[in-house]
């Protein structure tokens, strides 16, 4: 029988029970909903709503239940239609007719949505965690390639020298700012919404802010109605996650390029990449792979939220149980993903020698050769023609731009003396783009530091 099987005269047909359990998914939320209720509880009694004594009997009941739970001996076989009602049928099963009190000035709505905030706070501290995992590698990484001079590219074509460094720490700047985002979610799912109750809030002398406090919650929120409406933080987590996953799918395609026999600046460690079933000499990217692959569902969960809200009249609606099981699944991908990818780049091999001699390969330091004459008088414009022709030439005779004599340049300038090989040397083009954020050695220490030092707050 139903918890509200007072005004019903026929049992729910079991298929109906099926559909609109949530309790085979809500499950892992057992934990949050249990410490909602021993606050819940603690509340009453202290607003003399229920007696002290049966408070202490309902919190000592759902402590045993919490303790059960943990240990395995209560397991979530059950026809209950969800967490909040499986929780209070063991209850009140256990303690008798007092259980009945928990749910006085309180109805599953405001617990769910109360539930749902305590699920996310923590999902959203430990994801946190390991984005300051994966942002701590990437400055070690960086670290050791500081004078690792590479190719930048635009349009996928060579386009100015970097060095490895610089490149990871981009993404380093990526993954500040999705800890940045999250932690400014956090301050929006971090509002307690109990006391809202079904909808229009209670003639019970509650006191939210005490509730509030017991949770460490900052705050309660201030319309009853939007209390047990709203999932605006749910979507924005889920919108957070999305762009973890889309920067880690962007990481995933350039480790995919670069470990290829085409590119080979990287290669995979053994335990981290996989082989073929028929093709011996493989070594695949599986990882990175489906790491591009499960931003897909992430961004798939995104829009089942969004989707999911927008036509929903205030204020509770049934739909909104399915926001479990999209942020959940949007939740446990990227978690997996941040933490396994964070380990394949840690043990990954950087290739200097073959990353130099790509970007020597590039013409990559044409615009350093337009600046060095800019830089002595010629007006840029000109200076880019000039270089133009030096690289047509270049082209015809299969040269460098750092292989051709001095008589050569002189062909195209006279500005040219001897020292245009030191100025097109790759390290000194490096290590000459010092302008604030650039990839001069100098600069991406500075970039490192100001990572690890967000890192360490
Ligand atoms: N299982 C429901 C959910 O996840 C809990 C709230 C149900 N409230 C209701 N009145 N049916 O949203």
């Amino acid at each position: 029988m139903k918890m509200w099987e007072g005004r019903f005269k026929k049992e729910l047909a079991s298929e109906v029970n099926d559909f609109n359990s949530s309790l085979p998914f809500d499950c892992r939320m057992y934990k949050h909903d249990i410490l909602g209720s021993i606050a819940h509880a603690g509340m009453l009694a202290k607003c003399g709503i229920i007696g002290e004594d049966d408070g202490e009997t309902i919190i000592k009941g759902l402590k045993g239940i919490l303790a059960d739970f943990e240990s395995g001996a209560l397991t979530f076989d059950s026809d209950a239609e969800d967490i909040h009602m499986y929780v209070e049928q063991i209850l009140t099963s256990r303690i008798g007719d007092v259980g009945k009190k928990l749910h006085t000035a309180r109805s599953r709505n405001d617990q769910v949505a109360l539930d749902i905030r305590l699920y996310l706070r923590d999902a959203a501290k430990e994801t946190r965690g390991l984005l300051s995992q994966l942002i701590d590698v990437i400055c070690n990484k960086a670290d050791e390639n500081i004078d690792t001079v590479m190719p930048s590219y635009t349009h996928l074509q060579r386009a100015q020298p970097v060095t490895f460094a610089h490149h990871l720490s981009a993404y380093g700047q990526m993954f500040r700012r999705d800890c940045e985002r999250i932690d400014d979610t956090y301050k929006r799912i971090n509002m307690m919404p109990l006391g809202a109750c079904a909808v229009a809030g209670t003639t019970y002398p509650t006191n939210r802010q005490m509730v509030a406090d017991s949770l460490g919650f900052d705050c309660i929120t201030e319309n009853s109605m939007d209390s047990v409406s709203d999932r605006d933080f749910v979507i924005e987590l889920c919108f957070d996650l999305s762009l973890i996953m889309m920067h880690l799918s962007r990481f995933s395609e350039e480790m995919i390029m670069w470990c290829s026999a085409e590119f080979s600046f990287i290669e995979l460690d053994d335990a981290y990449s996989t082989g073929s079933s028929i093709m011996p000499q493989k070594k695949n990217p599986d990882i990175a792979e489906l790491t591009r692959g499960k931003c897909a569902r992430v961004y798939g969960d995104l829009n089942t939220l969004l989707v999911m809200m927008k036509g929903l009249p205030l204020a509770y609606n049934k739909d909104m149980q399915e926001d479990k099981e999209a942020v959940f699944d949007a939740i446990d991908n990227t978690s997996t993903c941040i933490s396994i990818f964070t380990k394949m780049l840690e043990t990954s091999t950087v290739k200097p020698a073959v990353m130099h001699k790509a970007a020597e390969g590039g013409y990559i330091n044409a615009t350093d050769c337009a600046d060095y004459l800019a830089k002595r008088g010629i007006p840029f414009r000109d200076a880019y023609k000039v270089t133009g022709g030096l690289v047509a030439y270049c082209i015809e005779n299969g040269k460098t731009l750092n292989s051709l004599s001095l008589e050569e340049y002189k062909m195209f300038s006279p500005v040219f003396e001897n020292d245009v090989y030191h100025a097109l040397d790759l390290a000194t083009c490096v290590e000459d783009r010092k302008s604030a954020g650039g990839p001069a050695p100098v600069r991406v220490r500075e970039q490192i530091e100001s990572l690890r030092k967000f890192n360490k707050k």
